[in-house]
């Protein structure tokens, strides 16, 4: 048994609560690993878990995702071996195909221990490999933010060279999203809040770009800029502050991926008319299975696909890291190094 460093959330959580400390770990058991993280990264849900707008048991170690490597198997594992570099799952009990909802109790960062963390002792089902020639940082972005993108585009998406995906904003779903569609052969129209960060995207592939500020009616710029079809795709990652133009800016027939709601969510409606004229097809994601991790990591290494990183800070920073997510400034992930 050895003792590691970690961040604990103390309740009642806040900022100010998320502490220092160590944690006990243990060998692993036969169908065990124990990984020695060296990055992790924010998500969205990360800020609402320390800032206790999700619950959390008190001491909770937050952060879903985290890599690192290999330094201890279990006598029955395999597909895993010392000096392996690993990247974590979100839903440790989703293998592929359907799963009930029941069964996703044990997400890393909330309600399960995460990976703020030196170390951690985790049934096989919990990692994956991360992409060749990835740094640990790179590998830490994927967990939520990538295969959530993976399953709005490719799983649910099944995007088809020539269709047209629109992405919201700046963040890491988003610019995966982005980047698999473009991979997929698609054309990418993204809207960001400012100049700086529109070009940006542009550098990234995006085709079109629109000033969601300046255009508040930017569905019907995506309707414009389509010849008046709409976009096939919609990442929705606005939630029902974004939704009623993300419906406008949809091909009749399209494809919306609910997935958050990071413009807020104070208001909780559905626009019934305008889905049911367009007969759109709406399907949520809840990130995705280590199926998915797999072939995502896979089409990763196919493409030469690196995940966009905005900054690192150190683990006894965190609270500050979680500071800087909130401004809005970040264009892609903030990692944490471990
Ligand atoms: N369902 C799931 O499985 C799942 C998984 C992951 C994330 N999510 C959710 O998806 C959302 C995004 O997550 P994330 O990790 O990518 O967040 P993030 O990295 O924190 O990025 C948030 C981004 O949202 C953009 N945004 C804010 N208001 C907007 C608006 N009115 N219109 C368009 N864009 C807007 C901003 O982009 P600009 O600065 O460019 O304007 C901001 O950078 C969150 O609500 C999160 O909880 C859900």
């Amino acid at each position: 048994m050895k003792r590691a460093r970690a961040m604990h959330i103390r309740q009642p959580a806040g900022l100010d609560h998320l502490e220092p400390g160590e944690v006990d770990v243990g060998s692993p058991g036969p169908d065990e690993i124990l990984v020695r993280l060296h990055a992790a990264s924010l998500n969205f849900r990360d800020d609402l878990v320390v800032r206790g707008v999700f619950p959390a048991k008190d001491g909770l170690i937050p952060l879903s995702d985290g890599a690192g490597e290999v330094v201890e198997v279990g006598s029955a594992v395999s597909g895993f071996a010392v000096g392996d570099a690993v990247v974590s799952t979100f839903h440790p009990n989703w293998r592929d195909g359907h799963v009930e909802r029941a069964e996703l109790n044990n997400s890393p960062g909330g309600p399960a221990d995460g990976y703020a963390c030196e170390f951690a002792t985790r049934s096989v089902s919990h990692f994956t490999r991360a992409p060749a020639g990835y740094t640990h940082a790179e590998s830490a972005t994927l967990t939520c933010a990538g295969v959530t993108a993976w399953r709005a585009v490719v799983t649910d998406g099944q995007v088809r060279p020539g269709e047209t995906v629109l992405v919201l904003g700046t963040g890491g779903v988003s610019l995966f999203a982005l980047q698999f569609a473009k991979a997929a052969g698609a054309t990418v129209i993204a809207t960001s809040s400012s100049r700086e960060k529109l070009d940006r995207l542009q550098e990234l592939g995006a085709d079109h770009v629109i000033n969601y500020r300046e255009n508040p009616n930017w569905g019907a710029a995506v309707l414009e800029l389509t010849g008046g079809l709409g976009a096939d795709h919609v990442i929705e990652v606005g939630g029902p502050h974004t939704l009623p133009q993300s419906l406008v800016a949809a091909r009749t027939g399209g494809h919306i991926a609910i997935i958050g709601a990071a413009a807020g969510f104070d208001i909780d409606t559905m626009p019934f008319a305008i889905v049911q004229a367009k007969r759109l097809r709406l399907q949520a994601v809840t990130v995705g299975s280590r199926r998915d991790q797999l072939d995502m990591v896979r089409a990763i290494e196919a493409h030469g696909i690196r995940p966009v990183i905005d900054r690192s800070f150190p683990l006894e920073k965190l609270p500050d890291a979680f500071d800087y997510l909130k401004t809005g400034q970040h264009f892609g992930k903030v990692v944490i190094a471990i």
